[in-house]
């Protein structure tokens, strides 16, 4: 990381040089968006998908995209050339920028802050893969636009946090009775043979690599429907698993310190999970 140049404001600087204004709105009040997207053997996994949310990440919080698609395509190989042809995760973040006051309304004509990093991907640990992982329910105590990727994390913080205390990788958060995703993921149950996901809306992010997950059911004719999951399928589940560009594919065993099933990962995940690594090989 020592030598790590990141992308500030039309520079690219070594990290430790990297400064924003205390005034900034993203620091004051979360008032900015994000972005996470793998970079596998270097290059970037699925662009065109993250770059489409970031757009109506800005679109919903009324921001003009301060970037055309070709700029920030050019940015970010740019970025990743430092470990060329390495696994990476580049995060982006597009804050409305530095005003003069503290104000919660937007004063007009500010410059967004743009910020992009990239580190060595998060190593996995294969344990995850043989043993699976285990989760538990909590609360959905967040706002309303969970489909905004927005760096206003503050619940999804304490959740996961909650998560690590009692022993689990994720929380995954029930909302009037269905559980809509994980504190940093997407949820997936498998239902007698039938892969099951949340539809999306307001209530939860609309994931990359769920997206991916239910184009490769469709490719290989693996039974998949889009509908809301109720606290008891949850708990009756054959499978649950895990999806997010950092995380990939995880197997869930264990749920509120019950095994799901057998306590191993399913079959199903192991298949999707295979299609998956294949889908990122023929990429390299
Ligand atoms: N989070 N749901 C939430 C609340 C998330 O924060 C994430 C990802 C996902 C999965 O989305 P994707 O498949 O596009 O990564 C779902 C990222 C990795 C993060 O905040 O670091």
């Amino acid at each position: 990381m020592n030598n790590t140049k990141v992308y500030l404001n039309g520079e690219f600087i070594p990290l430790a040089e990297a400064r924003i204004s205390v005034m900034d709105r993203g620091f004051l009040f979360g008032d900015s968006i994000y972005e996470v997207i793998p970079a596998y053997g270097g290059r970037l996994f699925r662009l065109q998908h993250h770059l489409h949310r970031l757009e109506n990440s800005l679109h919903a919080i009324h921001m003009k995209n301060p970037l055309s698609h070709e700029e920030w395509e050019n940015l970010l190989a740019t970025l990743v050339l430092q470990y060329a042809g390495e696994d990476q995760s580049v995060y982006l973040q597009v804050s409305r920028g530095v005003a003069p006051d503290r104000d919660h309304t937007i004063p007009e004509g500010l410059t967004p802050t743009l910020f992009a990093l990239t580190t060595p991907f998060p190593s996995i640990d294969p344990q995850c893969y043989k043993k699976g992982i285990a989760a538990i329910t909590l609360d959905d105590i967040r706002w309303r636009f969970c489909n905004i990727k927005a760096t206003t994390l503050l619940p999804n913080v304490m959740l996961r946090q909650e998560a690590k205390e009692r022993g689990a990788m994720e929380a995954i958060l029930i909302r009037d009775g269905l559980a809509m995703e994980g504190a940093a993921s997407n949820l997936f149950i498998v239902d007698d043979g039938q892969i099951i996901t949340p539809p999306k809306g307001e209530h939860l992010l609309p994931g990359v690599t769920r997206d991916l997950v239910l184009e490769l059911a469709a490719e290989k004719d693996i039974p998949y429907c889009e509908a809301s999951i109720t606290r008891e399928q949850l708990d009756s589940a054959d499978e649950v698993w895990l999806t997010s560009s950092t995380r990939e594919i995880m197997p869930v065993t264990h749920l509120d310190d019950r095994p799901i099933n057998n306590g191993k990962p399913g079959e199903l995940w192991q298949k999707m999970f295979n299609h998956f690594q294949a889908y990122k090989e023929e990429l390299r």
